[in-house]
This record gives C-alpha cells, sequence and structure tokens, in this order.
C-alpha cells in the first residue's frame, strides 16, 4: 500500500479508544446512588456526564453500550431531578435539546468567512488536470491529498464559544444560505444527536483551541466547524412512510427531506427525524483548519463530532482512483447517500499558496459519480384505484435501468405534484432512485432531443374503472372515487383484507380475488364468507384441495379479532397500531362505530385527523351495513378492553432510598399509572412512604407524623392488585393508610 497513512478499512478512525467502552472505561464520572441525601448537583452532574456519553456512543459512533431503556431511564431521572431543582437547569443539559417555541422564521447571519462551493471533476482526465495545476501552483511546497466522501446533504456551520472556565458551548447553526449570509437555524441544529451542546474543557485544551483569540471578558474564544448534515437513508424511508400515509406527497430524496426538516419552524418535528452531522472543517482566527485537512479530522474526532470513517490520505492520483473505485463499489452499503469524492490539499501552507477562484478553493475538487438517475419518456399517464378509492397518476415509462434496476413506471402521488413537475404523456423525464428507495421523477426534460410532451394530464371526472363520478374533497389534494362498489376498490380491499398481517387469508392471491370478482362470486368482502368449495370449483385452475385450503383459511379468519377486522376494513389511517388502540380502548365493533369525534380523540395516540377519518366511515351507511353483515357471518367482533388501573386512586406516596427492582422514576410512573400521585415531601396528607434501601430524614419524618410505612415488595403487591371499583377503599391486604 502505498498510501502515506491508510485508516479508511477501520470505521471510526482516531476513535477507537472511545469506541464500545463503559461510562466508567471512558472516564465518565461514576453515576451516584440516586439517594436525595446525596447533593442534587452532584446528581445531575453524573447524570448528564452519562448520558453525553451514551449520547456519543450511540450517535457519533453507532455503538451503543446501553438499551434504549436504559438510556431512556437515565435522561427521566434527569429530568425529575431537574424539575425539582430548576435552578441547576442549563441549557447544554442532554434534556434541552428541544428548546422553545418555534420561531416565526430564521434569522439571517453573516458566515464569518464565506462558504464556497467546490469546482467538479467528472472523469479521470479532469481529475489529472486538476491535479496538474495544483502540482505547478505548490511549487516546493508539499502536495498530499486527503479524500473524503462527498455526504449528499446540505452544509451547515456550528458557532462554539469558549467561557471562562474553558468549556466551548455551541451558540449558534448557520445554514450555507447564499454562502456569505446564512439562516439562523440554531434550535433545530440543537436537536440533532451528534452535534455536542457543550464540549468539556480539557478536550478544547487537548485540540489547543483555547489559545484562540480573546473575544470578550466573558467569552474567551470560540471557533466554528463547518460540516453536512444528512438524513440517513432509514430514517428517510421512515419519515416518507409516515408522509404517505398522512397524505402528503413523499420528499424525492434525503438531500431535501434534510433540507426541508432543517429549515422547518417546528423543532418538536426536527427532533422526532434523524439527522446526522458529519465536520469537515474548522475554522478559528478566521482561518481553515491551520493543521491541515488531515489532523483537523482527528481533531474533530477527539473532540466528540462526528467524523466519515471512509478517508484517506494519498500522493498521488492513481491512488485517488483506486480509493474512488472502492468508494463507488460500497456506496449502496453506506446507509446514507454520497454524491462523490471530495479531494483536498493536506497542508494548510500548500492551501493558502492555492488560493481561491471565485467560488471554490483551488485546494480541493469534488470528483462527481454518475447520479443514479437517468433519462426516458413518458408513455402515458395512467390511473390507479386504490383501496381507499384514492385516485393515483402512474407514469407508464419506456423502461429505463437506474443504478442497476429497470424501471417500467413511477407513481406521481397526485394532479398537483403532475402540474408542478410538467409531466405529460410523451414527456422526457429524468428518473432518480436513492438508495433502496422507489424511483421518481425528479424533472421534465425538453431541450432540441427530448422534445415537449403532447398529451397533458388531466384528471379525469369519473372513475376510470366504475365510471362513477370521483370527488376531491375541499382542501385535499386527493381525488376520490366514492363508489364502494367500484371492483378496482374492491380488488384492493380484497387484498388488504387478506394479506397477512391482517387476516391472514394466504390463499386468496391476485389472481384468486380478480377470478372472484370477475365471476361475480364476490362483490362485497363479506361474501368471502359465504363461498362454497362448489363455487370456488367452477373458476379456472382451482382445484379440490386448494379450494379447500382458502376456505379453511377464510374460516379461520373469523377469529383473527376485532383489531384486524378494523383494520382490514380500510378506513383511512387506520394501520395496526391505531386499530389496536381503538380495540382495547373501545372492546366492541358496536362501541367504535358508535363512539364520537370526541370520545375517539380522547384515546391516547389518537389525534382530529385519525378520529375524523374513523367516525366518518362509520357514518356512511353501506360501510355499516357491510359491518353488520360480517358480524352476523360470525366474525369476532370484541376485544378485551385495556383495564383502568385505579388501585391507587386517592392515595399520595412519597418514595425514600433505592428499590431493589424498580428505580424511583419507574415506581412513580407505575404508581401515576395506577392512579395515585406521588409527591415529593413528607406531610400529614401522605397515605405512603416507601422506603427502600438507604432511607434519608423522610423516613424519621413520617414515624413522627405516623404516615404508613411500606418496603418495595409491598408496592408493587399494590400495583399488582385487582382494581377495586371506584369509591371503595383500596384492598384490605395493603397496610391502613394515615390520616
Ligand atoms: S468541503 C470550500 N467536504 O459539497 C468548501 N464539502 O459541492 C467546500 N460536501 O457545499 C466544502 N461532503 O455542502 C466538503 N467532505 C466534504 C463534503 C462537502 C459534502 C458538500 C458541501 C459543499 C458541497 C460543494
Amino acid at each position: 500500500m502505498s498510501a502515506v497513512k491508510h485508516d479508511a478499512s477501520s470505521e471510526n478512525p482516531g476513535s477507537q479508544d472511545e469506541a464500545l467502552l463503559t461510562p466508567a472505561e471512558a472516564g465518565v464520572t461514576p453515576l451516584p446512588r440516586l439517594d436525595p441525601a446525596a447533593d442534587p448537583a452532584t446528581q445531575v452532574a453524573a447524570l448528564r456526564d452519562h448520558l453525553r456519553h451514551h449520547e456519543y456512543q450511540y450517535y457519533v459512533l453507532d455503538a451503543p453500550t446501553i438499551s434504549d431503556q436504559e438510556y431512556d431511564t437515565l435522561m427521566n431521572q434527569l429530568k425529575a431531578l431537574e424539575a425539582e431543582h430548576p435552578d441547576l437547569l442549563t441549557p447544554d443539559s442532554p434534556t434541552q435539546r428541544v428548546m422553545g417555541a418555534p420561531a416565526e422564521r430564521f434569522a439571517k447571519v453573516a458566515h464569518s468567512r464565506p462558504m464556497l462551493s467546490l469546482d467538479n471533476a467528472y472523469n479521470e482526465e479532469e481529475l489529472r488536470d486538476w491535479d496538474r495545476r495544483v502540482h505547478d501552483l505548490a511549487g516546493n511546497l508539499p502536495v498530499v491529498y486527503v479524500a473524503e466522501l462527498k455526504l449528499d446533504g446540505l452544509s451547515l456551520a456550528l458557532h462554539y464559544e469558549i467561557n471562562a472556565r474553558g468549556e466551548a458551548h455551541l451558540v449558534r447553526g448557520l445554514t450555507r444560505g447564499d454562502g456569505s449570509i446564512g439562516e439562523d437555524v440554531t434550535t433545530n441544529v440543537r436537536t440533532i444527536r451528534s452535534v455536542p451542546l457543550s464540549i468539556p474543557s480539557a478536550k478544547i485544551h487537548k485540540a489547543h483551541l483555547d489559545s484562540s483569540e480573546d473575544a470578550g471578558p466573558e467569552v474567551k474564544a470560540g471557533f466554528e466547524i463547518r460540516g453536512e448534515v444528512v438524513m440517513p437513508l432509514d430514517a428517510f424511508k421512515k419519515a416518507n412512510e409516515e408522509r404517505v400515509a398522512a397524505g402528503q406527497a413523499p420528499a424525492a430524496n434525503p438531500r431535501n427531506f434534510a433540507a426541508g426538516t432543517l429549515r422547518t419552524l417546528d423543532t418538536q418535528l426536527v427532533a422526532k427525524r434523524r439527522l446526522d452531522f458529519y465536520g469537515y472543517f474548522l475554522v478559528i482566527n478566521g482561518e481553515y483548519n491551520p493543521a491541515g485537512q488531515h489532523a483537523t479530522l482527528e481533531t474533530l474526532t477527539s473532540l466528540g463530532f462526528r467524523v466519515n470513517p471512509h478517508r484517506d490520505t494519498f500522493k498521488s492520483v492513481d491512488q485517488i482512483l483506486a480509493f474512488l473505485a472502492k468508494t463507488e463499489e460500497s456506496r449502496d452499503s453506506l446507509g446514507y447517500e454520497i454524491d462523490g469524492v471530495v479531494i483536498k490539499v493536506d497542508s494548510q501552507a500548500t492551501q493558502l499558496r492555492l488560493g481561491y477562484t471565485g467560488r471554490a478553493p483551488r485546494w480541493a475538487i469534488a470528483y462527481k459519480f454518475t447520479a443514479r438517475a437517468a433519462v426516458t419518456q413518458v408513455r402515458e399517464i395512467q390511473i390507479t384505484v386504490g383501496r381507499t378509492g384514492k385516485l393515483t397518476p402512474l407514469a407508464v415509462l419506456v423502461p429505463v435501468v437506474v443504478g442497476g434496476v429497470t424501471v417500467t413506471n413511477v407513481g406521481l402521488f397526485n394532479a398537483d405534484e403532475i402540474a408542478r413537475l410538467g409531466i405529460m404523456g410523451g414527456s422526457w423525464v429524468r428518473v432518480q432512485r436513492a438508495g433502496d428507495v422507489i424511483p421518481n421523477i425528479v424533472e421534465v426534460i425538453v431541450d432540441a432531443e427530448h422534445p415537449e410532451g403532447t398529451v397533458p394530464f388531466v384528471l379525469p371526472t369519473h372513475c376510470p374503472v366504475c365510471h362513477q363520478p370521483v370527488e376531491k374533497a375541499e382542501g385535499e389534494v386527493d381525488t376520490y372515487c366514492i363508489n364502494i362498489d367500484c371492483p378496482a376498490r374492491l380488488w384492493q380491499s380484497l387484498m388488504y383484507f387478506s394479506h397477512r398481517g391482517v387476516m391472514n387469508i394466504e390463499g386468496l392471491g391476485q389472481v384468486l380475488a380478480q377470478q372472484l370478482l370477475e365471476s361475480g362470486l364476490v362483490k362485497s368482502i363479506a361474501d368471502l364468507y359465504t363461498l362454497t368449495e362448489d363455487q370456488l370449483l367452477t373458476l379456472e385452475r382451482v382445484g379440490k384441495k386448494s379450494a379447500e385450503a382458502v376456505l379453511a383459511q377464510i374460516a379461520n379468519s373469523k377469529n383473527a379479532g376485532l383489531a384486524r377486522v378494523l383494520m382490514g376494513l380500510g378506513i383511512p389511517f387506520v394501520g395496526e397500531r391505531t386499530a389496536e388502540l381503538l380495540a382495547s380502548e373501545f372492546g366492541s365493533m358496536d362501541a367504535v362505530s358508535n363512539a364520537s369525534v370526541d370520545e375517539l380523540v380522547k384515546v391516547q395516540e389518537i389525534g382530529p385527523k385519525v378520529a375524523a377519518a374513523v367516525h366518518d366511515f362509520f357514518e356512511i351507511p353501506q360501510n355499516r351495513a357491510l359491518v353488520a353483515r360480517l358480524a352476523e357471518l360470525g366474525l369476532k367482533m370484541t376485544a378485551e378492553r385495556k383495564q383502568k388501573s385505579n388501585q391507587l386512586e386517592g392515595l399520595t406516596f412519597v418514595l425514600t432510598g433505592t428499590f431493589s427492582t424498580l428505580s424511583r422514576e419507574e415506581a412513580k410512573e407505575k404508581i401515576e399509572a395506577a392512579g395515585g400521585k406521588v409527591s415529593g415531601s413528607v406531610s400529614k396528607k401522605t397515605s405512603y412512604l416507601v422506603v427502600g434501601e438507604d432511607a434519608g430524614s423522610k423516613l424519621a419524618k413520617a414515624q413522627e407524623l405516623k404516615v404508613a410505612t411500606i418496603d418495595e415488595p409491598a408496592l408493587l403487591a399494590m400495583l399488582a392488585a385487582p382494581s377495586p371499583a371506584i369509591g371503595e377503599p383500596p384492598s384490605e391486604s395493603a397496610p391502613e393508610p394515615a390520616g
């Protein structure tokens, strides 16, 4: 290997010493027992230390050493302590990533120095030309290159200030904007877990960042980290599925989604989506990377930033070409999008000698990979009818290979999307595939070789399948076929109803469903349950064995239960989770179908949109008739109702000491879930003091006030006891409450 240093093979170069370490091994302050007698400031500091360490393990190194549940427990403990001691709250606490009310708009802020762009090379020849220019201009200065992935996201500048104690705090996050002036998206940036909100003084000192110029009496100095924000592909896929489920058009690619997310005014939403930040530049005293690019990336790693591990230093273009080939091969398995490799001159002295053209440094170049996109022609725009009756346009394409996959048609979401892109029958379009995500049309191309399309798209006024009029609800983007008997809807409904995750009628495949509809044997989902073997045997290619099998599965599905039937009805927005919530809350189809919107929104996790959809569904007489018929045919329409816990109603608990099975926070949650209250101090109103190991002064106070004391097993027994009817006293086995 002739590379100067080869460290790209390890996932986290420069950080192995910190990867997969327990907090103790990483030198994190030991977690004191959460004894209320201990100094709260010490507990808070230790909890924050631990949480930061685990955030770093998870979000920077991708190597968590505790479970999500354990992390949540620590976080809840910190939240509880901070609530009890608001004076201890600091903006860099891990609890404070989501801060403040949404902004009205983002302030415009000038960059410390312009955020430049890069010149591109598209092939070996262009890369060699650039290398020659670099060598010509560098004279006798060293030319060593650092190659990094060109992450396909948006650039971001993070400003840190170093306080009198030598710690750095994130004070600002700016988008690139026009390169000179960016937008202040600090509140959103704070929610990106791989962005440190603060950096301990020891790390700042080790990186010699505290020797930067004085910025005033309060703020000793500052520095800036620049890098790229990306949305990992799995997060992109998940968030896009949620958009589609909520009736919104999906984002075209992870970069757009990341950019849109970072620029939304709803910080809560940003916090919910996963964005990652990869650092690649340090700006200090107005200069880039004084120690050189390679050393800077090491420094950023040691400061706790996520730095992309796929990087290396090279002396020649030949070595770089090998790196490019290797990178392109692994492109699909990275888990995030890249559009090339950035090659930078390592030494700052050489960089300064090479200088800048108007918009880009001469000391760096972006080698662009060919996009996983291709140009093809739209044969026609067809309309498909979904199970909810939604009309979805579909562009039928002249088949084209995009990144190794043949694409023959692309879903277009809705008419607005078609109008926005200007797609017509005959249009030439660029089709793109992001990761393993569904292909989409990015743009229409019109030039000398690609004439404009000839068949404008007009949304039909009638369903293309049943020819009944279609409807577009006010304020909605989508158009629906509202004929519940539409064969297209019915076919989709049958497919959905019989799906493994719904009623699990495996033998009812696409072909059989089609045959059943065409033969008229099935005109509604309910007809499945009256099918006979003789009827099935009249269909082509249906034998005795398969007829028996499918009939057995249909019979079996009668016991699937309320949640599955609710799902199977295809009510908009009612997927597995919502169906289960409805079933366990209402217990019967009668109760669900007669629930008012107000009653529906009272169910946890069910919002007004879903409540309205459920209510509207049961307002339609045909839907009610279908449900009644299914019930008559013997489908199980009940579910076990969630027990409302109220066994601790009217009781107030105080907790002291350490418990052996529950954390204090868990005990509190359980008591509250069972209708009890938890208070921080013992008074005459306290029903029980729950005493753990090493109980503090509260025990003496309880004895003084004659408050009943119980231990953890007694608390668990009370929690496990069946709920008494409202108004009844707590079960006799529980100790007598005081007062
Ligand atoms: S260096 C002089 N390094 O690519 C500033 N940029 O096409 C040049 N990008 O705006 C930036 N990965 O948003 C650099 N490893 C990387 C990068 C990278 C992605 C983006 C960046 C920049 C754009 C230029």
